[in-house]
Formats: structure tokens, C-alpha cells, sequence
């Protein structure tokens, strides 16, 4: 397993959802040179979203190819089923949804135990004081700015409002503050002043033909 960075710096991840999945190992190598601060991998199991993605295999194969850290966000029904192979896979971070089944607590806690990070995300009309509970187990806070299921939707107009709020909550503590949906070298700006520290990026970079520009305009957007 790679570890993921520890905050603070202005990290970008690539999510890997808006790659083009018959060349992913020459899309993560791209994306690698580039200087990407670890990739963003979207699970989807059709009931927590109306879509379905990747699992634990593509995270293990993902390690063959680059020593990119992966930021693994979660977005199933029940994560309590999928935590084991996501660990065995070499996942390096797992996110869990506050909306989804189980004592989360436990589970961030399990995370933890495994040598990775932990993460909790909230949808976008979910409010971020109940993210007040899982400070002390937590090393990330991923904060959705789309409502989440599809790449390549426009960041919501409260997401700044939402990761305002989530920065006050985690206040000075080493915790990433990741925003997730909708991030183009616009809104990224717009996320950044908010609070934010890690910023995911789908379609913004694999939905173009110069991802090396579309990575450039991302980091000088945040510099
Ligand atoms: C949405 C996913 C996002 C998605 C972001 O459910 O969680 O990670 O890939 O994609 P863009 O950057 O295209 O909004
Ligand atoms: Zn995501």
C-alpha cells in the first residue's frame, strides 16, 4: 500500500471515473508524469447511486502501474461489505459516506487499524455538523459539490457554503479537506478560497484532448 500524503499542500486527484477505461493504465501513467498528488477512485454499486464503476481488482492493478497513492471514495450501500478487498487490494485511503449503513465509527476505526487513511464525505444536502462525531478518527473529509453517481455535472452553487462550514468544523486539525464534483480551473479557485486543500478532477482532465494543459490550468488556478 502507498501511503497518501499527509496535509497541508494544494493537492490535485485525478478521478480515474472520466478516464477512458480501454487505455486506464496509459491515462494514470499521464497523469503520474504530471505530477498528480494521487488519484481519486469513484466506487458506484447501483444502489447508493443510479451507476456502477469499478472494484477492488482495478485498485490492485492500478498498483502495477503507477506509485500514485489511491484515494478510494466509496459510494455503496453498505461499505461494511467491501472494506476487507479494498484493504487487500492496496487501496491507500477508503471514504465512507455518513449517508450509508452501519456503526461508520467502527468502521473508520477498522480503516485505520489496516494502516490506512480515513475518510468520511457528505452529499451535498447533508449538513456538516454531524461530521462532528468522527473528528478523532478521521483523516479526510470529502466534500460532494455534485450530488454523486456521474462525472462531468456542474459544481452546486452551495458548495461553498458546505466546505466553509466543514472547515470550521475541522479548524486546524491535519485533516485533508477534499472537494469532490464539478472542479474545473474555475470553480477550483472558488473551492480553494472556501477552505478546501484537495481537489478532484474527472472530467476536467480526461474529458479533454491536452490533459498536460488541463492539469497546468488546474495548478496555476491554485498557485
Ligand atoms: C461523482 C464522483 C466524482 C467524479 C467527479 O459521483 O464522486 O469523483 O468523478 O467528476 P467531475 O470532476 O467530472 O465532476
Ligand atoms: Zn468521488
Amino acid at each position: 500500500m502507498i501511503p497518501l500524503p499527509k496535509p497541508p499542500f494544494n493537492a490535485i486527484a485525478p478521478s480515474i471515473l472520466s478516464a477512458n477505461q480501454l487505455i486506464l493504465g496509459e491515462q494514470i501513467k499521464a497523469v503520474t508524469e504530471l505530477g498528480a498528488s494521487w488519484l481519486h477512485i469513484d466506487i458506484m454499486d447501483g444502489h447508493f447511486v443510479p451507476n456502477l464503476s469499478f472494484g477492488p481488482a482495478t485498485v490492485k492493478w492500478i498498483n502495477t502501474v503507477t506509485k500514485l497513492a489511491q484515494d478510494v471514495h466509496l459510494m455503496v450501500e453498505d461499505p461494511q461489505k467491501y472494506l476487507d478487498a479494498f484493504i487487500k487490494a492496496g487501496a491507500s485511503s477508503l471514504t465512507l459516506h455518513v449517508e450509508s449503513k452501519g456503526n461508520l465509527k467502527n468502521l473508520l476505526k477498522q480503516i485505520k487499524n489496516a494502516g490506512l487513511c480515513a475518510g468520511i464525505s457528505i452529499k451535498p444536502d447533508t449538513k456538516p455538523q454531524v461530521l462532528e462525531q468522527f473528528l478523532d478518527v478521521i483523516d479526510l473529509v470529502l466534500v460532494m459539490t455534485v450530488y454523486p453517481g456521474f462525472g462531468g455535472q456542474a459544481f452546486l452553487e452551495n458548495g461553498p457554503k458546505q466546505i466553509k462550514e466543514v472547515k470550521k468544523i475541522i479548524a486546524n486539525r491535519p485533516i485533508w479537506l477534499e472537494v469532490d464534483g464539478g472542479i474545473n480551473k474555475n470553480t477550483i479557485k472558488i473551492a480553494k478560497a472556501a477552505g478546501a486543500n484537495a481537489f478532484v478532477a474527472g472530467n476536467a482532465l480526461f474529458g479533454t484532448d491536452n490533459i498536460k494543459q488541463a492539469y497546468k490550468d488546474l495548478k496555476d488556478a491554485i498557485e
